[in-house]
């Protein structure tokens, strides 16, 4: 069946099923599961060459988060933080269509998952109220960083 687009550019997938698209250069991604098990899923690809200059960092970081991204030494953490964030608005943003800006979720490095707790700090859906928290799993090439996250059903 075809995917569709919902008016915010949003993927509208059939009946029962959940998901979310990124691409970045030669990589495309969809990640698709069923409804029963997941009420959203969000994907991400970054360059880590291509992601947010350090003179964008204040807007995709919260004050906690700038300290962690150390952009003075590289923008390496600030791409993948950056793109942390695009998956949990990917994950989030179809269930009611709440627009969540970038400092309306703190991330917090979990070294042993490689990845991170995303929290919420403005409400997203029923089920996602503020202080709920979104795990982050990021995976590394040489090149690239891929974001997956997810909401339970
Ligand atoms: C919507 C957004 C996340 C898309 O990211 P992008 O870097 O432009 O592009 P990506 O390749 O990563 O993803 C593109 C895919 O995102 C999906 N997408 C677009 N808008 C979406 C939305 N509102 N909700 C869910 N998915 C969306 C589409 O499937 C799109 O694929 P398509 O271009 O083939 O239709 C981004 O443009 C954006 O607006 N971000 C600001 C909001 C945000 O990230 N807040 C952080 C909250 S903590």
């Amino acid at each position: 069946m075809a995917v569709g687009r919902g008016p915010a550019g949003e993927p509208v997938w059939p009946e029962g099923i959940v998901g979310a698209i990124a691409h970045a250069g030669d990589v495309a991604i969809g990640l698709v599961g069923r409804t029963t098990d997941y009420a959203g899923l969000g994907v991400d690809v970054e360059e880590l060459a291509r992601g947010p200059s350090p003179r964008a960092a204040r807007l995709v970081c919260r004050p906690a988060e700038m300290e962690w991204t150390e952009v003075e030494s590289g923008t390496r953490r600030l791409t993948m933080l950056f793109s942390a964030k695009e998956a949990v608005f990917k994950a989030l943003f179809p269930l009611e269509r709440v627009w969540l800006g970038f400092g309306d979720a703190e991330l917090t490095w979990v070294p042993g998952r490689c990845g991170f707790d995303a929290r919420l700090l403005k409400r997203a859906a029923a089920g996602y109220p503020i202080g709920s928290v979104l795990p982050v799993h990021c995976t590394l090439t040489a090149s690239q960083v891929l974001s997956t996250t997810y909401c339970v059903s």
